[in-house]
């Protein structure tokens, strides 16, 4: 038995899998994150810690943490965990991948769709009663999908199966950028394997499916727009700060770009300032990638998984440092 620090609503009965089992649950039922004080505080007999992404585990948190054996962060990406210093630690983390992938690309494709039809400006305008009569011109027109190029920038999980998506179900043709070739996806779907510079310069519609690291900060800068055609749509459900805000708004109100669709933000959950003011031809949301009740149980079934079996002295299935396994329980 040890004890687990939850430090938001994850819902009940993943919870109840760690209680079943035995451990010391402290469940902080809230859908705010604690302060970092807070967490510090909290964190400080946790032998396990269930984690979202909006709670920080820096060094500051670590170093409050002297019994930390493992930490189960609820998301797939976990720039909001230091790995670098966890694994110095020898505390395991994982995360949730897999389950929430189709979700997640069925998630940028309505975002592909609605920026490139205009839905939300559609809905407005008919909302507002500004609907007149039919015309073969009318002030919303879009642009077509089916066909065009989709540029995936990121080709992993997520971003293969969003290329699925434009390949199979709307003809696109598909490029990518990624670390390395990715041959049974180019078989499939006859993608291409091009440098961003290039993906910039052929793609109709770019979709940002790549972690947010270091080197991925920034990636899209007026300097980058710039490269992409002006009738192209930038789409982005990965992580805010891949994308400089000010930069994209310069660029939506330059024309320098046809559109965008964001689902995360630079300073989430604020907008840059005029972004929200700027109704046209962007479309976004509050992170809702992954956000089915489906999916988000399976992703905290997953955590809880991953926890119960580091700490029954079994290999993590989805750890990101399983070298820090030691094959005997937490
Ligand atoms: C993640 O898992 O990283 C998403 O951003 C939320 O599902």
């Amino acid at each position: 038995m040890v004890n687990i620090l939850i430090t938001q609503h994850i819902g009940d009965a993943a919870v109840q899998r760690l209680r079943d089992a035995g451990h010391a649950v402290t469940y902080r039922d809230e859908t705010t994150p604690m302060t970092p004080a807070e967490l510090q505080t909290a964190v400080r007999t946790a032998a396990g810690l269930v984690c979202l992404l909006t709670d920080r585990v820096d060094t500051a948190v670590l170093n409050a943490a002297p019994h930390l054996k493992m930490i189960a962060n609820v998301a797939v990406g976990y720039d909001n965990i230091d790995l670098a210093a966890a694994t110095a630690r020898g505390i395991l983390v994982s995360n949730t991948p897999d389950v929430l992938t189709e979700t997640t690309a069925d998630h940028a494709f309505a975002l592909l769709l609605a920026i490139a039809r205009r839905i939300p400006e559609a809905d407005a305008f008919m909302r507002a009663g500004k609907y007149q009569r039919f015309e073969l011109f009318p002030p919303l027109l879009g642009l077509d999908v089916y066909g065009k190029t989709l540029g995936i920038v990121g080709m992993g999980r997520i971003g293969t199966a969003v290329a699925r998506r434009g390949a199979l179900g709307f003809g696109m043709k598909v490029l990518y950028t990624a670390k390395s070739e990715k041959t049974a996806v180019a078989q499939e779907l006859g993608a291409e394997w091009v440098s961003l510079a290039e993906l910039l310069r052929r793609s109709d519609f770019v979709s940002i499916n790549t972690p947010y690291t270091p080197e991925t900060r920034h990636l899209f800068t007026l300097d980058t727009l710039r490269q992409m055609k002006p009738t192209a749509c930038l789409i982005n459900t990965a992580r805010g700060p891949i994308v400089k805000e000010d930069d994209l708004l310069a660029a939506l109100r330059d024309g320098v770009i046809w559109g965008a669709a964001l689902d995360v933000f630079e300073a989430e959950p604020q907008m840059t300032p005029g972004l929200a003011e700027h109704h046209e031809r962007l479309v976004v949301a509050p992170h809702l990638g992954s956000a089915t009740g489906e999916t988000r149980r399976n992703m905290a079934a997953t955590a809880v998984t991953n926890l119960l079996a580091g700490l029954a002295g079994q290999q993590p299935p989805n750890a990101l440092n399983p070298q820090v396994w030691q094959g005997t329980p937490l």
